[in-house]
């Protein structure tokens, strides 16, 4: 039988909470599938790590996943501890050693949801969004020099490399190729950031010689909110630097209906590294230990990691077990104006799934 070594690193608040559902969740479907089997490997980094040792993981904690199949990653950040170091010492300590430069975020209106547009029933949006999630303004260049004085100075400089913006662009076209509808919008900022941005333009130009049959086109970052609000159906693939990616993919899940709901894969195309797979949203320490944390974003990065380790079957039939617990306005959790538990959510997928015949 097939094993999958996944290293499973719940992280804070409802990562603890979202990423103990979604082990249930995968070990059903394994044994439901009985082709292969998950054996996870839990890692206790994160924000109480920090406390007790002064790091976020230990110096050999990249050793200690570098093998593993796939990383399934919960959430980072806790009150007391300053948010860069929680996102540097461990969320991006381990995208970029492990090169995982293709961030993926799908979006569509499950079942049973309803999306804050009027006018917008479900079909009418379904996009993925590509974030480049290597360099660009999360490079991490910069610094801060006369702290404290009048004549402070602070810099971030977003760095944009060639190889770097030719890889995810390609990446873009090539899962823009492989949807329906062969459509990808390349989103960025050329007429205010005359450098960087109007080399992603001429990138993309190039690149597109190579993809014939994907129509795509160009949007300014502003722009594209109001697109992405008022003409929702003209959108399929996006790609999008580090930060503007960042910020279209939190407008993108709140038109979808929840945060609570978004999935994210950070990929490692080449496959030298493991590729790691989390739900969008953070730890949430107001709902922490509440036991209403909704888990679908967990189980959708799921059906993502599934599909990454090439199990495309189960990642179907979990999809259309969360599809049918999303139909039930009873499984609803808070965050979706609902009393349901995480518990319950959970039990309701795990005997979907078992009762899937597809
Ligand atoms: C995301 C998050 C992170 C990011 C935060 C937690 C630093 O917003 O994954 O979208 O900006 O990358
Ligand atoms: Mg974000």
């Amino acid at each position: 039988m097939k094993q999958y070594r996944i290293a499973a690193i719940p992280g804070d608040g409802i990562g603890q909470e979202v990423i103990a559902a979604g082990i249930e969740v995968l070990d059903a479907l394994a044994e439901r599938d009985g082709s292969f089997e998950f054996a996870f490997d839990p890692f206790d980094w994160g924000s109480d790590y920090y406390k007790a040792h002064g790091v976020m993981m230990p110096a050999d904690g990249l050793a200690q996943i570098k093998d593993h199949d796939a990383i399934f990653f919960g959430a980072v950040g806790a009150p007391d501890v300053p948010d860069h170091i929680t996102l540097w010492g461990l969320r991006l300590a381990i995208c970029q050693p492990f090169d995982q430069y293709a961030n993926v975020r799908p979006t569509r209106i499950l079942p049973g949801i309803t999306s804050p547009l009027r006018h917008v029933t479900g079909p009418e949006l379904d996009w993925v969004i590509v974030r480049e999630n290597s360099e660009g303004e999360y490079a991490g260049v910069g610094g801060r020099v006369h702290q404290g004085h009048a004549n402070e100075v602070a810099t971030d400089v977003s760095m944009m490399t060639r190889s770097g913006v030719e890889r995810i662009i390609r990446y873009a076209f090539d899962l823009a190729r492989a949807r329906p509808r062969k459509r990808l919008t390349v989103v960025t900022k050329s007429n205010a950031q005359r450098y960087a941005m109007v080399m992603w333009d001429e990138i993309a130009a190039e690149v597109a010689h190579d993809f014939p049959d994907v129509i795509w086109d160009k949007m300014l970052v502003d722009a594209m909110t109001m697109r992405m609000v008022g003409k929702p159906e003209t959108l399929d693939t996006i790609v999008a630097t580090n930060l503007h990616a960042d910020i279209l993919s939190d407008l993108a899940a709140a038109l979808a209906g929840s945060l609570g709901i978004a999935p994210t894969a950070n990929i490692n195309p080449e496959r030298r590294f493991p590729s790691m797979f989390e739900p969008i949203h953070g730890s949430a320490f107001d709902i922490t230990g509440k036991g209403i944390a909704n888990p679908v974003g967990t189980f959708w990065t799921a059906c993502q990691m599934l599909e990454h380790l090439g199990e495309k079957p189960a990642a179907d039939r979990l999809m259309r077990a969360v599809e049918r617990v999303t139909a039930d306005p009873a499984l609803h959790t808070p965050d979706l104006g609902g009393k349901a538990t995480t518990r319950q959510v959970t039990d309701a997928v795990i005997a979907a799934i078992r009762g899937d015949n597809g």
